[in-house]
């Protein structure tokens, strides 16, 4: 279950009270809102100051950082539904111990990380993020050793992957919650990076933030920063994903879409009676055997 601790308006933040409902769908039809919803979305359309806007980009480093000072290692939850949901994982392998190479990009304080490590003896792992303070707690993890994985700091829109991982030497590259909290118009430059040290035939696993989810509608105005951009009371921004825009993304850096899928849960605040809609996409996207 996707579920966030956090206080209000900070990141994607559901109460802990709320419990996982079992509705769930996978499919190519966003979700359908509201006529309240819609008029809420309408009427949200004055945008941040671009003097203000120049700033989130310039200090988005120091707000990401900000944030794992404020919160630890305490924000997310560890996200053990990788490996079920992301059968690749094992699918992806020839024989059954095969040892895997992954980059988990945008790693933060290792909470996709170190479940995988933990549920997978025949993973090594790289794993970088924008933030020292994260990269500097995944290091002090018990679960952390340099036999099974290498962590990096790192800034996916300029940094070269290459300064610290072989070219074409990575199996899966898992992409979870990273892509939305970089500027659209910067996304390309995370996919193009990424490419260069994904081995020819493997996979990049998504899992983002989708169209019209809760987190969306709750942003108050003064929050909008473009279409289906938006930034947090803490600095950091966050993108709602549709297909279209996805799969354009990656197959502009020479990627094959394999999946690309929004996941609808509908989770159910038992003690309020509310019905919270999430929207994730789900899509795995396949560096060509041999490049066109
Ligand atoms: C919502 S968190 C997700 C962390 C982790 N993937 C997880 O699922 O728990 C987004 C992460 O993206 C990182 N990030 C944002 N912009 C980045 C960039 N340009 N380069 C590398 N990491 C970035 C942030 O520091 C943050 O740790």
């Amino acid at each position: 279950m996707f579920q966030e601790k956090a206080s209000a308006n900070c990141l994607n933040i559901l109460p802990t009270s709320i419990e996982d409902g079992a509705f769930q769908k996978k499919g190519h039809s966003a979700r359908v809102l509201s006529p309240e919803e819609v008029e809420k979305l309408a009427k949200d359309q004055v945008l941040v100051s671009e003097f203000k806007q120049l700033k989130l980009e310039k200090e988005a480093q120091k707000n990401w950082d900000l944030f794992y000072k404020r919160n630890s290692t305490n924000f997310f939850k560890d996200r053990h539904w990788t490996t079920r949901e992301f059968q690749e994982l094992k699918a992806c392998r020839e024989f059954a111990d095969q040892k895997l190479t992954i980059l988990e990009a945008g790693c933060g304080v290792g909470n996709c990380l170190f479940p995988l490590l933990e549920e997978d003896k025949n993973i090594f792992a790289y794993a970088c993020d924008f933030s020292p303070r994260a990269v500097d707690y995944v290091k002090k993890n018990a679960l952390y050793s340099v036999e099974r994985c290498k962590v990096f700091q790192c800034d996916l829109t300029k940094d070269d992957l290459l300064d610290n991982i072989p070219a074409d030497s990575v199996d899966v590259v898992t992409l979870i919650f990273v892509l939305s909290a970089i500027h659209p118009d910067k996304m390309h430059l995370v996919l193009r990076n990424i490419y260069k040290v994904l081995k020819p035939g493997k996979c990049v696993l998504f899992r983002d933030y989708g169209l019209y989810d809760h987190a969306m509608l709750r942003f108050k105005s003064g929050s909008k920063l473009g279409e289906n951009f938006y930034v947090r009371q803490d600095g950091t921004r966050s993108y709602f994903f549709t297909e279209e825009f996805l799969s354009q993304l990656f197959k502009a850096e020479g990627y094959e879409q394999v999946v690309n899928e929004y996941v609808q849960r509908e989770t159910v605040n038992r003690k309020e009676d509310l019905r919270v809609p999430r929207v994730f996409l789900q899509s795995k996207f396949q560096k060509p055997f041999r490049e066109t």
